[in-house]
């Protein structure tokens, strides 16, 4: 069990596991509930993802302004990662993986924690979804519903998300549901696609900032 230092609750031993202090690791879970909202559906990968994933990993986009993400070769790459990557980042407490996908099933795009620090109960969430399923305010529902997850299930204290100060439209999402804009890091990222560097926006989101449909 992953031990962390609490320096927030008095009493609280130094080296007590991070469930001591409200907060829960994904590796914990017994099961993942499934959270939907409108026609957008926050789930655990599945292998049926995989073209999409390919998909997503080879987008320009999505190249230009996430950080290392590496263009699956084929679908046995992406259902490789599926299988084996994904559970091993949930189980080594290193990333909450999700598909964001229609009520049908077909994945759309993905959504995820990061970069857990469990002294301060802070992860980061990403997002990314096709072209196809831009523009819609899917990318709203997908990003709000992977903050519930954080809030709601892991019990986190602040939801953290950087995005390069050119990447409008993820700066707009964020802030409908009620990321506060908190600081300009220069030079903070590399393209996956151009190699280069990207000033990055951070912003943060406590769990009652959320606001919890696109009216608030
Ligand atoms: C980020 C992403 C998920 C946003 O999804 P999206 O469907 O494109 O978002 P939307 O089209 O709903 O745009 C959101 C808002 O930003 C606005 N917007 C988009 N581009 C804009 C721009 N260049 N300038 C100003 N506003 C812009 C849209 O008009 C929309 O506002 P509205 O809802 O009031 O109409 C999607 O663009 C994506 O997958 N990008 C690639 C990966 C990525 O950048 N991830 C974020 C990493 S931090």
């Amino acid at each position: 069990m992953q031990q962390h230092p609490c320096p927030s609750l008095p009493g609280c031993p130094e080296t007590a596991p991070a469930e001591a202090c409200g907060i829960r690791l994904p590796s914990s879970l017994d099961d993942v509930p499934l959270l939907a909202e409108r026609d957008v559906v926050l789930r655990r990968p599945q292998l049926r993802d995989a073209e999409a994933l390919v998909a997503g990993s080879r987008d320009p986009v999505v190249r230009e302004f996430m950080q290392a993400v590496v263009p699956h070769v084929d679908l046995g790459s992406a259902e490789r990662w599926i299988s084996d990557v994904a559970p091993r980042l949930w189980q080594e407490d290193r990333a909450a993986c999700f598909t964001l996908a229609r009520p049908d099933g077909t994945a759309i795009g993905s959504a995820e924690l990061v970069d857990f620090r469990l002294d301060e109960g802070v992860a980061e969430a990403s997002i990314w979804l096709l072209p196809e399923a831009r523009r819609m305010r899917t990318a709203t529902a997908g990003l709000r519903l992977v903050c519930r997850f954080g809030f709601e299930v892991l019990r986190l204290r602040r939801i953290d998300a950087y995005a390069a100060a050119d990447n409008m439209a993820v700066q707009v999402v964020g802030a409908a549901i009620g990321f506060r804009r908190a600081g300009y890091r220069p030079a903070l990222f590399r393209s996956s696609r151009t190699h280069r560097l990207h000033d990055a926006v951070y912003a943060s989101l406590a769990p009652d900032e959320l606001l919890r449909s696109d009216n608030g």
